[in-house]
């Protein structure tokens, strides 16, 4: 069971965005995903709770932040989900420590613009510190998202910002699409919404590569599981 933390403290970074993305994809191949929905303003829940009463491998949650270690353990007992994505608000509050603290791995998205890429380098150094307390190295990736397209020289310098301020990033980056800013209105991330639309190819695309660097960085070569037919 991995546990995936998407952490911001900046707002529309584009957190739930790839966890929804995230989410589709597993799901897609048949895994059981838990998310848990720790921002005030229920994103994911509006966005993919529907999806739930179609889709029995997908649960969701919004626990209290106090109740965070005892819901994480609760749900490796029995029946564990394979993956637990957390979503946070995107604003400094405890929520972004705890989650930060009981992941496997920390996501945090930043679009390529200095504003993003400066708090995105805060939540690092604030992850850093907090795993350094306990004598441990986080594992944790930058994932640029919100790219536009078409090269501009804005957006080369904000790639050189990343290298300058050292951040570990995915080589997938998730491009500007509509495919994406429709997931909050149709509930459905890529791998679930219409593949005859080339938008949807694109970003189905790019999600699979993502989704490939993040299992070989956990590790665990999980075996595809199929859902009964
Ligand atoms: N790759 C993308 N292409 C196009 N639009 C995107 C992309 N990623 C996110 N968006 C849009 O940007 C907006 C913010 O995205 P999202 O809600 O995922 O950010 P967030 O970090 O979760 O924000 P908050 O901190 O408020 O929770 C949304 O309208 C979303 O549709
Ligand atoms: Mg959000």
């Amino acid at each position: 069971m991995m546990i995936i933390t998407f952490a911001s403290s900046k707002g529309g970074v584009g957190k739930s965005t790839a966890c929804a993305c995230l989410a589709g994809s597993l799901l897609d191949q048949g895994r059981r995903v838990h998310i848990v929905d720790l921002d005030g303003n229920r994103t994911l829940t509006r966005w993919l709770g529907p999806l739930g009463s179609d889709m029995p491998q997908l649960t969701l949650a919004t626990p209290d932040t106090q109740a965070l270690t005892e819901h994480l353990e609760a749900q490796g007992r029995g029946g564990a989900p394979d993956a637990i994505l957390i979503d946070v608000a995107g604003a400094y509050e405890r929520a972004i420590t705890v989650a930060m603290a009981r992941a496997h791995l920390t996501i945090i998205p930043a679009a390529p613009t200095e504003a993003d890429l400066f708090e995105a380098s805060r939540v690092a150094g604030h992850l850093k510190s907090v795993f350094a307390a306990f004598g441990r190295e986080p594992l944790y990736r930058l994932l640029l998202t919100q790219v536009q397209p078409l090269a501009s020289h804005a957006q080369a310098h904000a790639f050189h910002e990343v290298d300058r301020l050292a951040l570990p990033r995915f080589d997938t980056v998730l491009t500007h699409r509509a495919a994406y800013q429709e997931i909050g209105f149709s509930g459905k991330p890529p791998h679930l919404a219409d593949l005859a639309r080339t938008s949807v190819q694109k970003a189905k695309a790019e999600v699979d590569a993502w989704q490939k660097e993040i299992q070989s960085l956990l590790g665990k070569k999980q075996p595809e599981r199929k859902a009964a037919a």
